[in-house]
């Protein structure tokens, strides 16, 4: 049983593999975060030693005196404000009566084999063998309040999911102002934030900053996760590195505004809290009501950066990813965007298509411009409705085509949005986010739709599963290319108006799981002007994300470095593009763009007509490289062994579930003159055994390759390889 609870000391201890999680009520009252980290199988309880003495000024709060007295003391699993603690809080909430004061106190607590489902959100799931569940019920006695904090614990995987569910148990109307999915209070801790920053075309860049006694916080107010940050941070142990040290992972399996706060008091207590943005963020909870929050995967790694990901790695393909894709080896596609933009017919398609063929691609994916009037980014947005001008044979003519050649069928859309100049526009100018009388800001010259309007999410329903219906299609790129802006929606009485962010990821959420659940043998894709919305949420309905649209080599081996500290290769889509490069016009080998793309899922978006017949062999090449080897790239264990942030040269590697496969990566960025080769050490391999390199069949002692390392030269820029080693 990996939760115990043991009755004597008020404890429970939440035991994974490699660590354990410790819950105190103190006082049979207040929970208090005792511990995190390596297995402990006995903590003294709190109670008993000086483990917390601090003279505050902050109000004794408690009802207890001596060590505890007052809350700046405490490490709390659910902190609330109003009374001592001013760090923080977790749930804040105003009651009818105007005040705002919580206080929490244990009333009961249940243990569930396996972890039930969040109503209403994507989470996390396993088998009971995998993971057992904690639920503790807080209530405030006053106001009767009631907060279930639940903690799911996934054993193999050093993974706790948590989120928090409130309950209006009282008589009247609560409005609650924030609620957070997780809250660690870590004691006396120096500490550094790890996070993924980035913008559009350069999403996803590590940052690591030291936490001083001040307040650090990523965010999103965007309506999507955002391309600024991910819902993501770590907290690493200064000497944390990427294979050793102390890692402890926050992601949340959200795709809205949230926040993740890493505040260091004078005490040196961090608090760290995730989960929904409380800016311009309320819910109106009546009685009887529940607000579920969305759930984050806490993971602690004792080996590193590169450990944590790995957890993550697994936890994501297991427990988050779904449906018949999920261990699936899935299309290699070529993608008509960047190759042809909206300035495409059938012929020219099926000339595409012709050429794919010949290299292997399994399928086509016509992109933006198949429908409504749209020959550009300023129309059509809406109107489902194939444009028979350009694909004259319609969606099924078409699909019917590819197929007959061997090739399955994708196609692109962008439900979440409608363009002013369209007919759903005209027909229905209120369906979308706005505040009536307030200018309507476009972005990319298209408006959001209201996905909390149920009407909104019962049309995207029928436009997209009208068209899923009518022809035979493989794929669906699921795009949305703008933020929110002028929040509101008259559909709302105006005490609700700042629920419609969260009630548009409801609208959203319901919205997929209908159109996945009722076409489960399609792939999706998501995408949001490349990767504006890559988390685990979306992960949960569509297993693999459009990783940016900066196709670049190099730029996409710093993106794809980033997105790894989080997210597997089989969930990162990568193509080959045209150079000069249309995002920052450099030129790289094709071989590099090959070596880069196929560390992801893979694919082309070029128009490949045009290749030369030489490009073409290569090309080929590539494509059946990356069927012999994905599944040890998409399956397997990842390790960063340089980091491009630092130098300019990159190397991953990725080993086999079965260690009978590892495949060493290298990019040189930026050449260095007379520089000696660089001995890349690797990892994860057996010291005893041996492997040998597919193409020069020359064999290497595994403690050699780890500890002396296989020679890479840097001396020309933008070479790459990827060198494949069995064990033998
Ligand atoms: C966004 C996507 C691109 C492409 C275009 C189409 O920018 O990220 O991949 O689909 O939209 O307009």
């Amino acid at each position: 049983m990996s939760i115990i609870f043991k009755k004597e000391t008020n404890q429970f201890y939440l035991h994974t593999q490699n660590s354990t999680y410790i819950i105190e009520l103190l006082d049979g009252r207040i929970p208090m975060h005792a511990y995190w980290g390596k297995p402990l199988r006995d903590m003294l309880p709190l109670v008993t030693w000086k483990s917390a003495y601090v003279l505050s000024q902050n109000a004794l709060d408690t009802g207890l005196t001596g060590d505890f007295a007052s809350s700046a003391s405490l490490t709390l699993e659910c902190p609330t404000y109003g009374a001592g603690d001013l760090r923080e809080p977790a749930i804040h909430a105003e009651y009818a009566d105007g005040s705002r004061l919580t206080r929490l106190e244990y009333v009961g607590h249940r243990l569930i084999d396996g972890k039930p489902p969040l109503e209403g959100l994507p989470a996390s799931y396993g088998t009971a063998e995998e993971v057992t569940t904690l639920e503790l019920e807080l209530r405030d006695s006053l106001t009767q309040l009631t907060v279930v904090l639940q903690y799911a614990v996934f054993e193999k995987l050093d993974a706790i999911a948590r989120s928090t569910r409130v309950i209006n148990a009282g008589e009247q109307s609560v409005k609650l102002l924030k609620v957070a999915s997780a809250n660690v209070d870590f004691y006396n801790k120096e500490a550094d934030m790890l996070y993924l920053e980035g913008l559009w075309t350069r999403e996803r860049r590590v940052k690591r900053e030291t936490i001083g006694n001040s307040y650090h916080r990523i965010e999103s107010r965007r309506g999507t996760s955002s391309h600024m940050h991910s819902p993501f941070m770590a907290l690493l142990s200064p000497d944390t590195g990427e294979e050793r040290g102390d890692a402890y992972g926050f992601s949340l399996v959200y795709s809205g505004n949230f926040e993740g706060i890493a505040d260091k008091d004078a005490f040196n207590k961090i608090r760290v809290s995730m989960g929904i943005n409380a800016f311009d963020f309320s819910w109106l909870l009546q009685p009887g009501e529940v607000f579920q929050s969305p759930e984050a995967v806490l993971v602690y790694a004792h080996d590193g950066i590169g450990g944590m990901s790995r957890r993550y790695h697994d936890f994501i393909r297991r427990h988050i990813c779904r449906g018949k894709f999920q261990y699936e080896s899935r299309p290699v596609l070529l993608n008509t965007f960047e190759g042809v933009y909206f300035n495409f017919n059938e012929e020219k398609l099926l000339a595409m298509a012709q050429r794919a063929v010949r290299i292997g691609i399994d399928m086509l994916v016509v992109d933006d411009g198949w429908f409504g009037k749209r020959d550009n980014d300023r129309s059509s947005l809406g109107d489902w409705v194939c444009n028979t001008d350009k694909v004259k044979s319609g969606l099924k003519g078409l699909g019917d085509t590819l197929h007959s050649m061997g090739l399955q069928f994708g196609l692109w859309f962008e439900p979440e949005m409608v363009s002013p100049d369209s007919d759903l526009y005209r027909a229905h100018p209120d369906w979308c986010i706005h505040i009536p009388g307030r200018p309507r800001s476009l972005s990319r010259h298209q408006l959001t739709l209201d996905l909390s309007r149920g009407e909104v999410q019962e049309y995207i329903i029928q436009a997209v599963c009208g068209i899923l219906d009518s022809a035979p299609i493989d794929y669906v790129k699921w795009d949305m290319n703008r933020y929110f802006s002028e929040i509101g929606s008259p559909a709302l009485p105006r005490e609700r108006q700042q629920e419609l962010p969260h009630r548009y990821m409801l609208g959203l959420y319901h919205v997929l799981e209908t159109i996945t659940s009722r076409h489960p043998n399609v792939l999706f894709e998501s995408c949001a002007s490349g990767g504006g919305r890559y988390d685990m949420g979306l992960l949960h309905y569509m297993p693999q994300t459009w990783c940016s649209d900066d196709s670049d080599a190099v730029e996409r081996v710093y993106i794809q470095h980033g997105t790894s500290v989080l997210f597997p290769a089989v969930t990162m889509g990568a193509h080959v593009s045209a150079c000069p490069n249309h995002q920052v016009e450099r030129t790289t080998p094709l071989r590099m763009r090959g070596h880069v793309a196929m560390a992801g899922q893979f694919g082309y978006e070029m128009d490949i007509t045009t290749l030369t017949e030489e490009d073409m062999t290569l090309a080929k090449e590539q494509v059946d490289f990356y069927k012999a080897h994905r599944s040890t790239i998409h399956f397997g264990d990842m390790y960063r062994l340089y980091d491009p942030m630092k130098a300019p040269f990159a190397a991953w590697q990725y080993v086999s579930k079965d260690g009978e496969e590892t495949i060493l990566c290298t990019y040189v960025i930026a050449s260095i003159p007379n520089i000696a080769a660089e001995r890349v050490k690797m990892q994860g391999l057996d010291a005893e055994a041996s492997y040998v390199e597919s193409e020069t069949g020359r064999v290497y002692p595994g403690a050699f390759l780890m500890q002396v390392g296989y020679a890479v030269e840097r001396r020309a820029d933008h070479v790459s390889q990827m060198v494949v080693f069995r064990r033998v």
